[in-house]
Formats: C-alpha cells, sequence, structure tokens
C-alpha cells in the first residue's frame, strides 16, 4: 500500500515512519510513504501557498492551485484511478477502527494536511473523497492526524504486525475495550497479579478477561457497550 502525502511540512513525516513498527513495515515493502512538499507545485514567483479569505476574517486559506497540481503530478505518476483523497480536519467524520481496516484494503491513499484556516472549498470540491477528523480538539496543522491514520491503517495490513503482535485480541475487537495486562514480578508494590492469570486454566482465564473487558467497556464507554450488545 502506498499513502501519499501532500503538506508544507515533509520533515514532519520522515522521523516517525523512521522507527520501530512503521520502519520494519517500509523495509519489508508492505508499504511505501511519499511525501511531497505543496510549497513545490506552487506557480507563483515567491512559493506562496496560501492567501486572505474572501469575505473577510481572521487566518489565511491555502490556495488551490499548488495542492490540485501536487494531485495531478501524483495521479499521474502512478496512474491511479478514482484515488481515496483523504482531507485530515476537525469537520470531518471521527476516526475509528472501522474506517481504518476500510482503508487499509486501498492500493493508493492520498492525504491531504491543511494548515492555518484550511484549504479553499473548491479543492475539496475537486478531489476530495474523505473529510476525517481524529477527535472533538483543533491542532495547528494536519501532519499528526495523517500520521495518526498512516499508522493505525498500516498495523492492519497483513505482514506489518508479527505474530505476537497481533492485533486479533485487542480494543475495539467486537466493540469492547481490552482486559488489562500483566507481567513479571508476580507481585510489585505489594500488589499481586491476578491469581487466575496464574492458574493455567485457560478457559477460566479467558472467561476473566472477557468479564474484565465488559466491566471496563461499561464503566469507560457506555456508548461503546450498548453497540457490543447488539
Ligand atoms: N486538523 C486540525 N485539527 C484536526 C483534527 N482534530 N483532526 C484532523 N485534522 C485536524
Amino acid at each position: 500500500m502506498r499513502f501519499h502525502i501532500m503538506t508544507l511540512f515533509p520533515e514532519i513525516f520522515h522521523s516517525y515512519m523512521n522507527e520501530s513498527i512503521m520502519k520494519r513495515a517500509v523495509e519489508k515493502n508492505i508499504i511505501e510513504v511519499c511525501v511531497y512538499n505543496i510549497r513545490d507545485f506552487s506557480n507563483n514567483k515567491h512559493k506562496k501557498v496560501d492567501d486572505y479569505p474572501f469575505g473577510g476574517g481572521a487566518g489565511m486559506v491555502m490556495t488551490p492551485q499548488p495542492i490540485y497540481d501536487t494531485y495531478k503530478h501524483i495521479v499521474d505518476k502512478y496512474n491511479i484511478n478514482n484515488p481515496r483523497v483523504i482531507y485530515l480536519t476537525p469537520k470531518g467524520k471521527v476516526h475509528n477502527q472501522t474506517i481504518a481496516t476500510d482503508m487499509s484494503k486501498e492500493d493508493d491513499v492520498i492525504l491531504l494536511c491543511g494548515h492555518y484556516e484550511g484549504v479553499d472549498q473548491r479543492i475539496i470540491d475537486l478531489i476530495v473523497t474523505d473529510e476525517i477528523s481524529i477527535g472533538d480538539y483543533v491542532l495547528t496543522g494536519g501532519e499528526l492526524p495523517a500520521l495518526i491514520l498512516i499508522d493505525s491503517i498500516s498495523r492492519l495490513i497483513p505482514g506489518v504486525l508479527s505474530q505476537n503482535e497481533s492485533f486479533e485480541e485487542e480494543s475495539f475487537k467486537d466493540n469492547l475495550l481490552e482486559y488489562p495486562h500483566y507481567t513479571r514480578p508476580r507481585e510489585f508494590m505489594e500488589l499481586e497479579v491476578p491469581d487466575v492469570l496464574l492458574s493455567g486454566n485457560h478457559k477460566n482465564i479467558d472467561k476473566w478477561r472477557h468479564d474484565e473487558s465488559v466491566r471496563i467497556t461499561k464503566e469507560r464507554r457506555p456508548d461503546l457497550y450498548k453497540k457490543a450488545c447488539k
């Protein structure tokens, strides 16, 4: 799977993609991350990429030409038909595990990172297929949200996680949050590991874990728990 990132701050991506599981996924050629600096595509002699909003108001708006030309460059170079183009914005649909799973099936995903007051609406009308938010708060730009999307999608692609990093049992599976984990030592600061986990009885262990998942989900996320009961 290829992620194409349109941004004014390409450097942000290099560090994250060069560590840990993301780095390994790139090295194994399971994912490819192509970063494009929107400024490089500006026709303006000063490489300007933003302008004042028509109608007045605070802040600047990213102009359509450099973004559109970046997009054209990507789809022409890689011969992509009907690409999924995701604009990261607090106005979008709130990201979740179902969206990540759906997107993990694409060959190419183009991510558009906004800055300032956002992008000219005509870019959204012309090229954007999905507007995605990572939560009900406002960040300074779409770069961290884009990384969050890439991470959440990549780890669902076969081969990215090893057997023991598997996502088969984790939060949001069947709309339940994950049960608590314990490792050595058996006692730490006078707190002991629950007996059942040391019992070797896997039926009891599975039941305890399921019950804990239900308890935690009910307590913390009644909205999720309602869905889990359906
Ligand atoms: N850009 C700024 N804030 C954002 C958010 N919460 N989600 C996605 N993109 C954003």
